[in-house]
């Protein structure tokens, strides 16, 4: 997993609007007189709660992945006190909010507390109505802060996307339709449509997007070793197991989870899919201990998934529970509105990247994108132009672009086949004229393309006049529209 969108856990999610109650508490105070009663207390309010018993393990809990929303944090510990863990917190997620417990008579140290970035305080003995009230105000302020940031992400995002065409936009009203529905969404198209930008879009518009965006590629790992990538195992669960491991599906609890080339999945898993999501519920690998999970499930596959059901491979109960909402999304030959605000979103994306100077396209490469077949879809558009960015030369995108079995090499290879099989009979000074002419062409057509078909800059080039070229270009037989 890469991106920041894709660690395991949301940077200290945030509960959405409509699961307020449900918010991850860490409580860290050395009492575990106060711990139970704190853990106690806030789980029957409907708060999820974590306990540690010092700085020192609350640290280590949010360096595996922990992700809290509100961390109530004891001023008086033992060995690291209350203001170094709040230091070290603020250092590791400056966005996550955490309020101090003191007793009477620590406000000296209340107010080093505020001014280290705590976002409120609470004194203990802890009244269960202040405490409440304090979580609350912490916790809508975070929501606020959280809806701001996604919102300046949204403008400023590199990985925008472009709905440009009909066909995207009508994804993207599906999209935002859909998104707080909590339907499982089947995302397909052909390699490099954008099914995991359909999926991280679904995510972002959703009121999970504070919370974790899990991608599991289901290609990617073995049967067994995805089943316990999915649903985590226990300490012994299987040889080689050991400690415990959370699944994925645990991570993703308040987000979505994205199963990508579900398509690939064996069946036996496929059967435990299904379960899992006809219960919402499952059990760690050696483990009888049922968990859980409010998670949104979003798929792709480049497969025919329906085929793949009428020919056996892929369960039908399965397919019809992941394909409540389809989402299909065309080749980006059937959607030329989208190529232009592609390239150009790839151009300055990857000129700003690279610090290169922005490079425009001449009138033949337009031309030749145009007529091109993008069997590799977005994702080859985007490479071709940011091999444009890199080299600062035409040529070699347009080269890249040549239709099968029309590339320069080729017609040399033709020639020695055709050579071949006359067996002999061609002199061999006949051999050299043809081949000489066939080289003189090729560099003849690769200035021409390099100088986007300007003649004069083509001859300047070779070193030949401006007649020299136009004739060559008649015997040669070339045109614009033939390289590229
Ligand atoms: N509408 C779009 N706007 C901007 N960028 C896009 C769009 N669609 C795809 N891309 C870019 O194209 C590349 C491929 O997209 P993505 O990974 O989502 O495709 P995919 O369908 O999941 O491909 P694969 O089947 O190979 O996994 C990515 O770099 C993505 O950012
Ligand atoms: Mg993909």
């Amino acid at each position: 997993m890469g991106g920041a969108d894709e660690t395991p856990f949301a940077r200290g999610g945030t509960p959405s609007p409509r699961r307020a109650g449900g918010a991850r508490v860490l409580v860290v105070d050395d009492s575990p007189g106060i711990r139970s009663y704190l853990a106690d207390l806030l789980e029957l309010r409907g708060y999820r709660v974590d306990t540690a018993e010092d700085g020192r393990s609350a640290l280590a809990l949010l360096e595996a992945g922990a992700a809290p929303d509100v961390v109530l944090l004891d001023v008086m510990m033992p060995g690291q006190d209350g203001l170094a863990t709040l230091r070290q917190v603020h250092e590791l997620r400056p966005e996550l909010p955490v309020v101090m417990l003191s007793v009477v008579g620590q406000a000296r140290t209340i107010v080093e507390a505020m001014e280290g970035g705590a976002s409120d305080y609470l004194n203990k003995p802890i009244d269960e109505d202040e405490l409440e009230a304090t979580l609350r105000s912490v916790l809508r302020r975070r929501l606020l802060e959280d809806e701001r940031r996604a919102l300046r992400e949204r403008v400023t995002d590199p990985d925008a996307a472009i709905w440009e065409s009909p066909a995207l936009r009508s994804i993207r009203s599906m999209i935002d339709q859909i998104a707080d529905t909590d339907v499982t969404v089947l995302v397909t198209g052909e390699s490099g449509t954008g099914k995991e930008i359909v999926a991280r879009a679904l995510h972002r518009a959703s009121s999970r997007r504070c919370r974790a965006f899990v991608k599991v590629n289901c290609a990617a790992l073995p049967a067994e070793l995805l089943e316990s990538e999915l649903f985590g195992y226990e300490r012994g669960a299987f040889t080689g197991a050991a400690g415990r491991k959370q699944g994925r599906f645990e991570l993703a609890h308040g987000g979505t989870i994205f199963l990508d080339e579900i398509g690939e999945m064996s069946p036996p898993l496929q059967a435990k899919l299904l379960q899992v999501l006809q219960e919402s519920a499952f059990t760690r690998l050696g483990s009888n201990r049922e968990i859980r999970v409010d998670v949104r499930v979003v798929c792709a596959t480049h497969r025919d998934l329906h085929q793949m059901v009428r020919e056996g491979h892929f369960r039908e109960d399965l397919y019809y529970r992941l394909n409540v909402v389809k989402i299909a999304i065309p080749p980006l030959r059937e959607r030329p509105e989208d190529l232009r605000r592609l390239v150009e979103v790839f151009l300055d994306r990857y000129s700003a990247h690279y610090r290169r100077p922005r490079p425009s396209l001449s009138p033949v490469l337009w031309r030749a994108l145009e007529a091109h077949r993008f069997p590799g879809n977005v994702r080859e558009l985007g490479n071709l132009m940011q091999r444009l960015v890199l080299l600062g030369d035409e040529a070699a995108v347009l080269e890249a672009l040549r239709p099968e079995g029309a590339a320069t090499g080729d017609r040399l290879g033709e020639l020695l086949r055709e050579l071949e099989e006359s067996a002999g009979a061609l002199p061999l000074r006949e051999v050299g004229r043809r081949a000489a002419l066939e080289a003189e062409r090729q560099i003849i057509e690769q200035a021409l393309v390099r100088t986007g078909w300007n003649r004069k800059q083509a001859a300047r080039l070779l070193g030949v006049s401006y007649k020299t070229i136009l004739q060559k270009i008649r015997e040669c037989e070339l045109s614009p529209g033939r390289g590229a």
